[in-house]
């Protein structure tokens, strides 16, 4: 029986795998395009002559072909000739696709001298050139499909076509870079589209999984008549859990939304197909998701205490430290040996006052509600260096972008406190870039229009005991072209404490109009002339340097009181992206101490979109488990970067899970290093306060594997006492060697104890 349903699941990834798509109806754009930077609207006419330009290659940005640096306009020229031929054998004969893969970051896309697309949206036919291109963020990442009707005259079937690519690029890499690179005729693909990954999923009472698939016929003229199977199959043993088979007739402009159910044990691997498969051609249009697997178990009834075990103030700051815990109905909190000039509030656990002298205190922490009561210590150090572990919080600037405003800010806050969030150490709220207006003629910086009162929404955010952080850059301009903070810093730093201002990130940008390109003194400098500002007021504000990681920021950003400092470039919600940043922290590992953290930038779970519309991260489920593996080992500060109000289970249980949090936690604030690495897979380890270590597998295949553990290679040798920290569970004892599974592109997180 269950190799049967092994081999169901070969055939089912064999159909999904095979695209039955490519003939003699695609006509190939991979080489002979020629290039110029520069601007000339003439350049788009079929009769201009570019003989003397470059000739580029589409799959690689012009940075990388000899033109560093360089931002602004550019345009792509080539020749081609369109087969009337390709109409004959194509499947759908009334349209023509030009694929001009991504572009960064805006395009116009001329054939024969006529616009036929800009920025990626299919245009209306006969639409004129947009005077110039809006900044929108995020349009490199989108495929340039542009559709043309096969009567549209401005083809010149069988002769030479020009195609003419007009680029804008506002930083960073610049023009085309992926494929595809072709004029195709459209297929299945094209029109019937599925869905799913839009809905969340939704896990009930009796292990019953709800879902919604979507699917749609976009074609406003073709009707597709076949067969739809949706399959839900368990990884292991291939255990098919949802099996569903049915004629469809996909009528033009058809949106067909239904729930799926099926009975899962919610900590299984599970995969969902979908094929449809069209009926006079037999061409088939597939696709398959993992379902999220829920590993965070529910906290206990009882009340047990989170967060961070260590908290550092410096003297004469005012001090405000949440307590949080976890469990049902009302908790208590009080706190014994508390040093003068503290007190705790009974009902929510917030610690407030002031202490003048240096020292370090262990204050006894107990938490009670109607089922027991729960201690724990807290060490509280008045010295000089303020966030002793990794903040953990929320920061607008993943989700929201420039859209940020005081509501939504606001109801982040709410968010944190009703999803549970905050009672598992989620603390910070911070603002990113959008809220600055300008600095008036005394030098005061005014806030936009969407943040009327920043005072009153610090003072909200902290009435729900969370804390707050704002965004500037030393620059004239932060990187959103808002006001900067050159030449204002003490005063800026003023309104800031004024208000209540709780972090800081200092990013960079615009200051590269004031150093270029910047030794290694110029790179510290506006750092120490902020760091001067913040240390001018009586306040604990977080210090997080944003600068790319450039100079190797992780060997000198203590020197300028850093509390954290950004690593690397900005993080995006694909694999791509969060391995390469993820499994190259390591040479940052030994700068790494309590106070000073590596960041590897913020979170890319849950929903996101740096602008107004938002959509689920682009990362597996899995992946998502790998983030917050290594992200928790790395120590870094953990920035929730997606919609709080919009948080699905599966989200909720990736960021409550109190031992993966324990281990970001740690007061020993040392970050892991890479004990191992190899094509396949990574195995991290970190040290722990208490001894112990923390283990994370990484499995950068797309297969699932077992991962061998030598413990030699772990420093660790005889027996060992091995918990599984996502389930919370103990797996009993290991000696030399250990294996275990992990899912593509998964992690495991074990601590180890003797
Ligand atoms: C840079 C930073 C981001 C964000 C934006 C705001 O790109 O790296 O994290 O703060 O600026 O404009």
């Amino acid at each position: 029986m269950r190799r049967i349903a092994c081999l169901l699941t070969v055939l089912i990834m064999l159909l999904v795998s095979c695209s039955t798509e490519t003939g003699k109806d695609v006509v190939l754009l991979d080489t002979g395009w020629k290039f110029s930077t520069g601007d000339d609207m003439t350049w788009g006419n079929p009769s201009f002559n570019d003989s003397g330009w470059d000739n580029i290659n589409p799959m690689e940005t012009w940075e990388k072909q000899g033109h560093k640096k360089y931002d602004g306009f550019a345009w792509y020229r080539i020749r081609q000739v369109i087969p009337r031929s390709m109409i004959k054998t194509a499947f759908l004969k009334d349209s023509i696709i030009f694929r001009l893969g991504k572009i960064d970051d805006c395009d116009q896309v001329f054939l024969n001298g006529a616009l036929i697309g800009e920025n990626g949206t299919t245009m209306a036919m006969n639409s004129l050139p947009s005077a110039d291109f809006n900044k929108i963020w995020g349009k490199w990442d989108l495929n340039r499909n542009y559709v043309l009707s096969v009567n549209d005259p401005r083809i010149q079937w069988d002769k030479e076509n020009v195609i003419a690519v007009r680029v804008f690029d506002f930083s960073g890499p610049g023009g085309m870079f992926s494929q595809p690179f072709e004029i195709a005729m459209p297929g299945l693909k094209d029109y019937v589209r599925f869905d799913l990954t839009s809905s969340p999923y939704d896990f009930e009472g009796e292990n019953i999984l709800k879902k919604n698939i979507v699917i749609k016929n976009i074609s406003g003229k073709n009707e597709f008549k076949g067969n739809l199977v949706i399959r839900a199959v368990e990884q292991e043993g291939g255990i098919g859990l949802y099996t569903e088979k049915t004629g469809i007739d996909l009528t033009p402009g058809l949106i067909i939304d239904k729930q799926i159910s099926f009975k899962t044990s919610f900590d299984k691997a599970v995969n969902l197909f979908i094929c449809f498969t069209e009926a006079t051609t037999g061409k088939q249009i597939c696709d398959t998701v993992d379902v999220p697997r829920i590993l965070t178990p529910k906290p206990p009834k009882g009340p047990r205490i989170t967060g961070a075990k260590v908290f550092g103030v410096r003297p004469w700051s005012p001090f405000q430290f949440k307590v949080t815990a976890t469990g049902e109905g009302r908790l208590k909190y009080t706190a014994l040996d508390l040093p003068a000039g503290l007190k705790i509030n009974e009902d929510d656990g917030v610690i407030t006052g002031v202490l003048k002298k240096k020292g370090e205190f262990i204050v006894k922490l107990k938490v009670e509600n109607h089922l027991g009561f729960c201690e724990r210590d807290l060490k509280i150090v008045v010295g000089d260096v303020i966030s002793l572990t990794p903040p953990l919080g929320w920061n607008s600037w993943n989700c929201w972008g420039l859209s940020v405003s005081d509501e939504k800010i606001r109801q982040s806050a709410d968010a944190m406190k009703s999803s549970g969030l905050s009672d598992h150490g989620w603390t910070y709220i911070n603002i990113d870039d959008g809220w600055e207006y300008m600095h008036d003629k005394d030098g005061n910086i005014l806030t936009n229009s969407k943040f009327p009162n920043m005072r009153a929404l610090c003072d909200y955010v902290h009435s729900l005991g969370l804390k707050i952080g704002i965004y500037s850059s030393p620059g004239r301009k932060t990187c959103g072209g808002y006001e900067g903070s050159l030449g204002f810093e003490e005063k800026d730093v003023q309104h800031y404490a004024a208000w209540g201002i709780d972090y800081l990130k200092y990013d960079w940008c615009s200051y590269s109009e004031v150093a270029p390109d910047p030794t290694p003194e110029q790179l510290k400098y506006p750092y120490q002339v902020m760091r001067r500002a913040l240390r001018n007021v009586n306040r604990d504000i977080h210090y997080s340097l944003c600068q790319y990681g450039m100079g190797d920021v992780w060997k000198w950003g203590a020197s300028v009181d850093g509390n954290s400092w950004r690593t690397t470039g900005d993080i995006e919600d694909t694999w791509e992206s969060l391995s390469l940043i993820g499994f190259s922290q390591d040479k940052c590992s030994p700068y790494s101490a309590p106070g000073r953290w590596n960041d590897p930038d913020m979170l890319v779970v849950g929903r996101v979109g740096w602008g107004p519309s938002l959509h689920n991260t682009r990362l597996t489920p899995e992946e998502q488990y790998t983030h917050i593996t290594l992200w928790s080992l790395l120590a870094s500060p953990l920035l929730i970067g997606c919609d709080l109000t919009q948080l699905d289970a599966f989200t909720l249980s990736l960021l409550t899970n109190d031992e993966v949090l324990a281990v970001n936690q740690d007061p020993l604030g040392k970050q892991a290093i890479q004990v191992k690495k190899t094509g396949e897979y990574e195995i991290w380890i970190r040290d722990l306060e208490d001894g112990s270590k923390a283990v994370g597998l990484f499995n950068k295949t797309e297969k699932a594997m077992n991962i061998p553990v030598e413990m030699k290679a772990l420093t660790l040798d005889g027996k060992c006492q091995m918990r599984d920290l996502w389930v919370q569970k103990d797996l009993g004892q290991v000696c030399r060697h250990f294996e275990m599974k992990t899912w593509p592109h998964g992690a495991r997180l074990i601590r180890l104890s003797k």
